[in-house]
């Protein structure tokens, strides 16, 4: 099958397609035809080497992926040759997303939407399970709490604006001012253009901040919480500031998660969450992907094309 992967370390040119051997699914395992596979941060930030995830030898990058299942392992019994299905398969751990098949433990994955189209399905795993995770697993988040997504317009972002929506909440998002229509037109009910507002001269009281870019803006984000307020900053643990009594600060890594992909698909299916795609490549430019990810300024998703 081909695959992209990474010969070494180091930039996006190290990003290569290679006739590689299909995988063969084991016990409670599925093989999955990938129609589209999504890209995420961390993808790239483990091909340069420098991800909290360490692995031994080069990985093979990628775990967001639509696709239709080709054959079942002994003891699935969720998935049947045909089923279509989308998910982040064994993040953490090496799954080989960039590639024509993957083999992902059956309960890694879920149906796909079925009122999305596979590449719309790839935009959303890992980034709507973090946010998910994040707002309601975490933070349990309330309906009329006030919620301040940082990075709203991103990949994250501009899921987790849509689910706390969902929920019910109040949702203030920041990006920059080319961006605000579109948050508004995903519910969010305030915007604040970064670059020319710090947001914590314009929000206050709130609730949940959820923050796709850590460093001072996490530090900054504990001057706006309520008693009671909690912050989730996601790039990294070393990111979480230390913080005063009646608040909490975390880092959460997001993980493979059946029941939350579940939740995911219904607000997709119902028209609550729609994954926003901005660049869709073929399998064979997963560097020029990868280089546009890497400039920061996506607006939602970018997305590999498999077949
Ligand atoms: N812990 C976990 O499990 C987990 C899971 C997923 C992601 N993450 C991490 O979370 C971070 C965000 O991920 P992502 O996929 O959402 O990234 P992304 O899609 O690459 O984020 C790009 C967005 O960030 C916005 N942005 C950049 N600087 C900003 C600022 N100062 N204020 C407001 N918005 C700003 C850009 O908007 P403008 O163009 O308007 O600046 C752009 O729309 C990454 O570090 C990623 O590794 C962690």
């Amino acid at each position: 099958m081909r695959a992209v992967v990474v010969e070494q370390w180091g930039g996006p040119e190290n990003l290569v397609e290679r006739e590689v051997e299909r995988p063969e699914p084991g016990l409670n395992e599925v093989l999955v035809r990938v129609h589209a596979a999504g890209v995420n941060p961390v993808d790239w930030k483990t091909r340069a080497g420098g991800a909290l995830i360490e692995w031994g030898d080069v990985p093979a990058v990628g775990w967001d992926v639509s696709g239709t299942v080709e054959a079942v392992g002994p003891g699935v019994g969720l998935f049947r040759p045909g089923d279509e299905v989308f998910g982040m398969p064994l993040f953490p751990r090496q799954a080989g997303g960039y590639a024509e098949y993957v083999v992902a433990p059956a309960r890694h994955l879920a149906p796909k939407p079925a009122r999305l189209t596979h590449v719309e399905a790839a935009a959303l795993p890992l980034a709507a399970l973090t946010a998910w995770q994040a707002l309601v697993d975490t933070a349990d988040l309330r309906p009329g709490e006030r919620v301040l997504v940082h990075a709203a317009a991103g990949g994250v972002g501009h899921l987790a604006v849509q689910i706390a929506k969902a929920r019910g909440a109040y949702v203030i998002g920041t990006a920059s001012a080319g961006k605000h229509d579109l948050l508004r037109e995903l519910g969010a009910d305030e915007v604040i253009d970064y670059r020319s507002v710090r947001f914590e001269d314009a929000v206050a009281d709130v609730d949940v901040v959820l923050d796709g870019l850590g460093g001072e803006t996490a530090e900054r984000s504990l001057r706006v919480l309520r008693p009671g307020g909690r912050l989730i900053t996601l790039p990294g643990p070393d990111d979480v500031p230390a913080a005063p009594a009646g608040v909490r600060a975390l880092w959460v890594l997001v993980e493979p998660d059946h029941l939350g992909l579940r939740e995911i698909a219904a607000l997709a299916d119902r028209g609550a969450l729609r994954p926003v795609v901005e660049t869709v490549l073929p399998l064979s430019q997963a560097a020029r992907a990868h280089e546009l990810g890497e400039q920061g300024r996506t607006t939602g998703k970018i997305v590999l094309s498999v077949v």
